[in-house]
């Protein structure tokens, strides 16, 4: 079946495997690729790029009119650590980005839209471990209540509008083929490449934070599960909670050392511990098992296993 998607931050830590995977999945050219700047070689050589600014409605509205849209993913996001430096840049993208899209669709001129949300929806009040879908949620980062606030306007143009918008919250994301940027996640991501290149790594969070975590295939198959189920499937309008594994840095360390034993680890937090030290420790997610039959693959040894074999090459 064919159809026409834009993808806005398609450069991104997410928005680089997501845009392969879509064309894998329609072709090409089915799939539109666009971000505020060029990414990389072969992201650029797969199929069509439009440079564009998520904040500007017009500019989203050409690209949208010009190749016949019809599902638009809005990756483009300024994540926890970086939110934190510069609150209102944060809270301008992350909220007007969304608006452009959630408005565009409420007009008709794209007929589904996702819209990821995060594990720092919640907050220092929430329970910490296996946090369900609905309890309190007190977001105490910019990023945060930006995604939480972003939730409630998701949920609120599905009931008044009936715009058919999908969404998760991703847990941190652990990738090998484009690195995160500004989030406080980021650590399990660098570890690997430090392993590789220094055999040593100093962590900004301490050796016991456990955060959830998830390895990016997995988090692509969430994300296309959720857009590829019948409508009525998605009972929740929000966000889904989404799980895969959780772990400390600790335990990071000790998974890579199984591969490179001479690996060491030292600490020095800095103020991502405080980002970190609210979020949850594990999520449960079996509303997204019941709703839509989602299930993670990857441990944190398979991960390890992916990551550092594929970095390798
Ligand atoms: N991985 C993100 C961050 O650390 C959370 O969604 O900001």
């Amino acid at each position: 079946m064919q159809k026409s998607i834009l993808i806005i931050g398609a450069c991104g830590q997410i928005g680089t495997e997501l845009t392969y995977a879509l064309r894998e999945k329609y072709g090409n050219d089915a799939v539109v690729a666009s971000d505020i700047r060029e990414g990389n070689e072969s992201l650029m050589a797969s199929g069509p790029f439009e440079l564009l600014d998520a904040t500007n409605y017009e500019q989203i509205e050409n690209v949208i009119m010009h190749y016949e849209i019809e599902e638009v993913y809005l990756m483009a996001a300024m994540l926890s650590a970086t939110a934190e430096k510069f609150p209102m840049r944060a809270w301008n993208l992350n909220m007007n980005s969304l608006f452009n899209v959630l408005n565009l669709a409420k007009d008709k001129k794209i007929s589904k839209v996702f819209w990821p949300s995060s594990i720092a929806v919640f907050g220092p009040n929430t329970p910490k471990e296996n946090t369900e879908q609905n309890t309190i949620m007190e977001p105490s980062t910019v990023y945060g209540i930006s995604k939480q606030s972003g939730e409630r306007w998701c949920e609120y143009y599905f009931k008044k509008y009936g715009v058919d918008v999908r969404s998760v919250r991703y847990p941190g994301l652990i990738s090998w083929k484009t690195l995160p940027g500004g989030g406080t996640t980021d650590y399990a991501v660098e570890i690997y490449h430090k392993a590789l290149s220094d055999k040593k790594y100093t962590c900004f969070l301490k050796e016991d934070t456990k955060l959830p975590m998830m390895f990016m295939d997995d988090a692509i198959r969430a994300t296309m599960a959720i857009m590829d189920a019948d409508a009525e499937k998605i009972i929740i309008r929000s966000s889904y909670n989404l799980a895969a594994m959780s772990f400390t840095p600790y335990e990071i360390a000790d998974s890579i050392q199984q591969h490179i034993p001479e690996f060491k680890m030292d600490y020095e937090p800095d103020f991502r511990q405080q980002i970190a030290d609210s979020w949850p420790s594990s999520i449960e997610d079996s509303k997204a098992a019941e709703d839509w039959a989602w299930k993670a693959e990857f441990d944190l040894d398979k991960t390890t296993k992916e990551m550092l074999g594929n970095l390798k090459k």
